[in-house]
């Protein structure tokens, strides 16, 4: 876990060796940032990853009736293969739910997104929800040049700047915490990952409402360089 895959190496013959990484809660300067990690640090000791329940089977197919109009950019599995779109095979039920709604009420604006949503019900969306989760995601490798990079950031943020380690919430090895509301980002498209880390950064994306806007906080704190090096790493990770 933690490990991520690098472009051009096959896993049997990379041997990557995990650095341990310090983070230093007091060095990290801005309240706001100091508090999240307080919760997301507390959540990742209190909560086990992995104790939701598994998607209902009758959702999960009647998810997938209804997915056939979403496969074409997502993949009929949930994989996709354009890196402008995401892919949604093993996100959490529960937050690919919520990123439907937010496309519905505003909170996201996508042109490809927006058409797709309208007639959706609250129903609809938790299917699709269960479908997708119950996928299996294609892991994916990280661009070498900026790996050492993005791992840094990923594991240890951005202390001067007062960004807190992508880590603490999405996880050692990216798979989020379906308890905490805290997505699977590990194997997701970089060019995707850097496209939506600038909407959070401009403000556009307003998702992360519930989360006392985290997400933005994070990457208006960040240069593009950075948000580069962290979603190729992100990319890779396994
Ligand atoms: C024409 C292409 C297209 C179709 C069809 C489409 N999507 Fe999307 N979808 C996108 C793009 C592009 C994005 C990224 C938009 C953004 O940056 O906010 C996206 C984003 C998403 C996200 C957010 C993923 C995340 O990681 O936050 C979800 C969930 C989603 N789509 C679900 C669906 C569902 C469900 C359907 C079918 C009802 C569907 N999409 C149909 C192109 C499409
Ligand atoms: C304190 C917890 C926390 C930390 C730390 C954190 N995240 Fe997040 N992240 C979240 C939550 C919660 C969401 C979902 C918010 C929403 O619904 O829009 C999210 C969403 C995201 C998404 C959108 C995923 C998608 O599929 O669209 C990206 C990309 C992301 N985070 C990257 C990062 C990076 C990079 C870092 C480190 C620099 C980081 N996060 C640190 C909690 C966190």
């Amino acid at each position: 876990m933690g490990k991520p895959a690098l472009e051009g190496a096959s896993d049997t013959s990379l041997v990557y060796n995990l650095r341990a990484y310090v983070n230093d809660l007091t060095s990290w300067k801005p309240m706001r940032i100091r508090s999240y990690f307080a919760v997301a640090a507390l959540s990742a000791f209190a909560v086990t990853p992995g104790v939701a329940q598994a998607p209902d089977p009758e959702a999960v197919e009647a998810g997938r009736a209804k997915s056939i109009t979403c496969a074409a950019c997502h993949g009929a599995d949930g994989n996709s293969i354009n890196p402008e779109w995401p892919s949604l095979a093993g996100q959490h039920a529960d937050y690919t739910t919520k990123q439907i709604a937010a496309y519905k009420n505003g909170d996201r604006n996508n042109v490809l997104m927006a058409g797709m949503v309208l007639t959706l019900t609250d129903e609809d969306m938790a299917n699709l929800g269960a479908f997708y989760e119950a996928q299996t995601p294609i892991l994916r490798t990280a661009p070498p040049e900026t790996v050492d990079q993005g791992e840094r950031i990923y594991r240890g943020g951005i202390p001067e700047a007062g960004v807190p380690a992508c880590a603490a919430c999405h996880g050692p090895g990216g798979k989020g915490n379906p308890m905490a509301d805290y997505p699977v980002i590990r194997g997701q498209h970089a060019t995707y990952l850097v496209a939506t880390l600038k909407e959070y950064a401009a403000g556009t994306r307003m998702s992360d409402k519930r989360q006392s806007q985290m997400m933005r906080n994070i990457a208006s704190a960040m240069t593009e360089e950075q948000m580069r090096a962290v979603a190729g790493y992100m990319q890779g990770l396994r």
